[in-house]
């Protein structure tokens, strides 16, 4: 059953305006190093902050919480398979978050995708919650 989905879109030049202006400040409060070390080494780094943004964005629009509940950014990384598949990682106050959400004797999964086309920065998220008898080498949805 689907849990929860949301969506963002982020102006890559906003992006890098903050980033000129704040630089690591706003790097170090928002993005963690797996997500900065991927930006850095980019030669668009502003473009790919900014689906990272809008990543973070619309998974907490698919928590139902906004991030005015006190969900810390660093909370909802974004993390890259070798295949390059984008994946949610949730921890602290947004992990137990989607663990409340998510009903007795299932588990949850995060699905997102991330697309950028300048000056814009989309991100897709669902979180949808499996029985727990279902074992992830079964379900090809969890890739
Ligand atoms: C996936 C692919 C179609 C993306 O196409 P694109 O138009 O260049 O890129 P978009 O701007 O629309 O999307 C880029 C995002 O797609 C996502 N993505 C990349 N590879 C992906 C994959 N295998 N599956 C799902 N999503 C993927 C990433 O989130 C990426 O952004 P990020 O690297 O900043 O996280 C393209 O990269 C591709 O064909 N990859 C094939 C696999 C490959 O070459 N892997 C390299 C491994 S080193």
């Amino acid at each position: 059953m689907i849990l929860g989905i949301g969506t963002d879109l982020a102006n890559i030049e906003r992006i890098a305006g903050t980033l000129e202006r704040f630089g690591d400040r706003f790097r170090n409060r928002v993005f963690t190093e797996i997500e900065q070390r991927k930006a850095e080494r980019r030669a668009d780094t502003a473009g790919t902050y900014a689906k990272r943004w809008a990543a973070k964005e619309a998974c907490s629009k698919a928590l139902g919480t906004g991030l005015r509940m006190g969900i810390s950014w660093k909370d909802m990384a974004v993390v890259n398979l070798r295949s390059g598949q984008p994946q949610m990682h949730l921890t602290g106050w947004a992990a137990e978050r989607l663990a409340k959400m998510t009903p007795p004797g299932h588990r949850s999964v995060i699905h997102v995708t991330l697309t950028d086309d300048h000056p814009w920065a989309q991100a897709i998220v669902v979180i949808e919650a499996l029985p727990e008898a279902v074992d992830a080498g079964d379900d090809k949805r969890t890739g």
